[in-house]
């Protein structure tokens, strides 16, 4: 029998840009729940819902001031249960961002530990004495730009910070700080939560001898700064297994199939460390290599087989095409080759992750230098770096500010964005949005499409095409993508069941940016 999570597909909710109920321009959990039928709609199972806790917003809640309660911008713990309980009522799983890498500078932790040198949660944190000329003590870059330490002038001493100073790093090697943050997981598992997604695990711990890390070769003007060094001190490192086997553990022990997600950017080779031995890892360790593949049938037919075969014994894959971190699907690839996205990621073994907006096929937006929010793009502007154009509000309706919230958003709605709006696009048959529900029923429907095997995965000019078959009856199906803009032949005898154009193509051609499922005769 399969878990739940191999089904199913997960949408990823950025609460601050989801919906707004008492219109102070921020999204919030009443607005989530309000609006839990578009995700039935979209036919989607589970959702994530990015922080919510209690914050100062440096990092816009990845900032965790208190885990174990609801920031008052979001609401109150009574709207999660709330929340918790419409997403069951109607079959939607809830996952929660659980942030163990740091805590907001403002956490009761860390004001206990900056607070001297010998109080009994100094230790909870990272800190290290100043090197002989009063620097900080290695060359450590934060990923934010700048050095990864941060001098407490009051003691002395400096603190290590992966991110932002106001986000300093947990010592996961300090056996009271694993207790306090597993304890984390049992709140929200005994309050009903379906499962996790760990944020910034390969940063959970750092080098125990504290050595520099080393220059990287391939570093370009242009690039993020923190790329200047090759993170070997600093991430990935063996010791953060032990931990993730911890969480494990504690989410095993509850019924159910608590399900654990790992952020982990690593190459493959490194990521399937992180499904641990005999199912002591995560389930599944976020696979993020479509977004930094090239956009070329062939670069992507030799990323899935090197990422199907890499998987150790009984692993189940995984599928990402964006998330409140990196550029739109759409305006990295145009809005035609977006459709094929979609069919992609949703017609791939594995489960598929869905960011808030794809399904409407929203765009980047320009964010002029006044109403800049992220810090990442405060500390390094200019660079392309922020992350504020993919965390834009969502459209709904023609409404005000698309029906997204009565009072002035925390940043602006794309400009033609209300034209993509849910509303505007429920009814059309051809828009992004029909593509998507078409495609996740589909993949309801068709057991080869969730948990069939994928075979003969193959490139030919531009066009990338795969099999998938039904586990039951063997039926096998095509899949066949265009990833180019001129018509294609196509070998295939059987029926169409989709194309990416709406109506019904042909199984002997592919027209220009075209993607077809085809039932094999
Ligand atoms: C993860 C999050 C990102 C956040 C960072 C620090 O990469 O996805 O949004 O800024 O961790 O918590
Ligand atoms: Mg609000």
């Amino acid at each position: 029998m399969a878990a739940w999570w191999q089904g199913a597909v997960i949408y990823q909710v950025y609460p601050r840009s989801f919906q707004d109920s008492d219109g102070d321009g921020v999204g919030d959990l009443p607005g989530i729940t309000a609006r839990l039928d578009h995700l039935v709609h979209l036919g989607v199972d589970a959702l994530w819902i990015s922080p919510f806790y209690p914050s100062p917003m440096a990092d816009f809640g990845y900032d965790v001031a208190d885990h174990c309660d609801v920031d008052p911008v979001f609401g109150r713990l009574a709207d999660f249960d709330r929340l918790v309980a419409a997403a069951h009522d109607r079959g939607l799983r809830v996952i929660l961002d659980y942030v163990p890498n740091h805590t907001a500078d403002t956490h009761p932790w860390f004001v206990a530990s900056r607070a001297s040198r010998t109080g009994p949660k100094r230790d909870w944190y990272v800190w290290r004495d100043p090197a002989p000329d009063g620097g900080p003590p290695n060359n450590w870059l934060s990923e934010f730009g700048g050095s990864a330490w941060t001098l407490d002038a009051a003691t002395g001493q400096y603190f290590y910070h992966a991110y932002l100073p106001q986000q300093p790093d947990l010592n996961w090697r300090n056996p009271d700080v694993q207790a306090a943050m597993l304890d984390v997981l049992r709140f929200w598992l005994e309050r009903g939560v379906d499962g996790f997604r760990v944020d910034a695990i390969h940063h959970l711990i750092e080098d125990a001898a504290f050595r520099d890390n080393p220059p990287n070769p391939d570093w370009r003007p242009g690039q993020s700064p923190a790329r200047r060094l090759i993170r070997a001190r600093t991430m990935d490192q063996p010791e953060l297994q032990p931990a993730i086997a911890a969480m494990r553990r504690v989410t095993d022990a509850w019924p159910g199939e608590r399900l654990l997600i790992g952020e982990a950017w690593l190459p493959i080779d490194r990521l399937m460390v992180y499904y641990g031995e005999g199912g002591t890892g995560f389930h599944l360790p976020f696979n993020f290599h479509l977004i930094t593949t090239p956009w070329q049938a062939g670069a992507i037919a030799e990323l899935i087989c090197r990422y199907e075969a890499a998987l150790p014994e009984g692993a189940w894959p995984n599928w990402v095409l964006g998330n409140h971190d990196r550029s739109r699907i759409v305006s990295r690839i145009g809005p035609e080759q977006a459709r094929i996205a979609a069919m992609l990621l949703l017609t791939l073994r594995g489960t598929p992750t869905l960011y808030q907006g794809e399904e409407l096929g929203l765009t980047d937006v320009p964010i002029p230098p006044a109403l800049v929010q992220d810090p990442w793009e405060k500390r390094v502007p200019g660079l392309g770096l922020g992350r504020d154009p993919v965390r834009t509000p969502m459209p709904w309706q023609d409404a005000p500010q698309a029906g997204f919230t009565t009072g002035t958003p925390w940043l602006p709605l794309g400009e033609d964005h209300a034209a993509l709006s849910v509303a505007a696009q429920a009814h059309d048959p051809r828009s992004m949005l029909s593509l998507h529900r078409d495609l996740l029923m589909l993949r309801r429907r068709e057991g080869a499409l969730s948990l069939g095997p994928i075979m003969a995965v193959r490139a030919a000019g531009d066009v990338l095409r795969y099999e998938r078959q039904d586990p039951q009856d063997g039926r096998r199906l095509l899949v066949a993508l265009n990833l180019g803009g001129t018509a294609q032949p196509l070998e295939a005898r059987g029926a169409p069941l989709l194309s990416t154009h709406g109506d019904y193509g042909s199984p002997s051609r592919l027209r220009p940016h075209e993607g077809l499922v085809i039932e094999l005769d």
